[in-house]
């Protein structure tokens, strides 16, 4: 593919997110982008002379097509369960609008479409959460982009505003899995979410194509230096 150094223009959504927060500020530090444009329903608390953004409303996605012009779309959008209150309004968010971004994505002719979905992500699962991050990715992965890469974490490490017990509680069993078993449980360990967002720039950049998927221990590799809370 064709694309000057420093002519990227990225499609960012979750940017207020865990992962999304780090991704845009891996992004605007990139030489390979000249302009980041985070879509969100709120603002970022920071401006940067290569940061747009554009707060839109998400059951009216099209209204911010126009906007949606660019190389790569980075996806980091979701909510909890808790959060969402019902399995519906989970599935609103975490599959619809998720599907509706990378639809008009790629009507806008964006090549590269970068997705955070989860470890265990399987449309066969029995688990409702696995199953909609697996509908999810067979939906993304034919829809005919350039290249999609689908990075799949195992729990995320990281600080939040919010406080997610079973997570917080989740992460510390795995960790204590992981010390004990090593390498073996690599795949299930915790991962900082700055290594997951580190992982998905340098991914863009080696601008491969076709359908790539990336587990938890392998996004661990990619991030090497970023593979550490901070
Ligand atoms: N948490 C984990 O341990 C874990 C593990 C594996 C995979 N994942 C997946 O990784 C992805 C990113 O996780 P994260 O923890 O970084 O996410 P997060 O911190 O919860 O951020 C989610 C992003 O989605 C946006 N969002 C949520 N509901 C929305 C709505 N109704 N309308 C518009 N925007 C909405 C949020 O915007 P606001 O800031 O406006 O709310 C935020 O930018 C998710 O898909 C998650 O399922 C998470």
């Amino acid at each position: 593919m064709n694309i000057n150094k420093s002519s990227k223009v990225a499609l960012v959504f979750g940017g207020t997110g865990l992962i999304g927060g780090h991704l845009v500020k891996f992004l605007l530090s990139n030489s390979a982008y000249q302009e980041i444009r985070v879509f969100g329903r709120r603002l970022l608390s920071f401006e940067h002379p290569k940061l747009r953004q554009i707060v839109c409303d998400f059951d009216d996605l099209m209204s911010a097509t126009d906007e949606m012009q660019g190389h790569d779309v980075f996806i980091c959008l979701g909510t909890t369960m808790a959060k969402a209150g019902s399995k519906e309004a989970f599935y609103k968010v975490d599959h619809d609008y998720v599907v509706q971004v990378a639809e008009i994505s790629k009507a806008q002719n964006v090549t590269q479409l970068l997705l955070v979905s989860s470890i265990g992500a399987d449309e066969t699962s029995r688990f409702f959460y696995n199953k909609v991050k697996g509908q999810v990715e067979n939906k993304l992965r034919s829809m005919g982009f350039w290249s999609v890469h689908i990075f799949r974490p195992s729990i995320l490490l990281g600080e939040r505003n919010e406080s997610r017990f079973g997570e917080s509680f989740a992460a510390f069993l795995m960790k204590g899995i992981s010390a004990i078993s090593g390498k073996i449980f690599k795949k299930y360990s915790p991962i900082a979410s700055q290594a997951v967002a580190a992982a998905m720039v340098q991914v863009a950049n080696r601008l491969e194509s076709g359908v790539h998927i990336y587990e938890s221990d392998v996004i661990h590799d990619i991030a090497g230096q970023y593979d550490k809370v901070s």
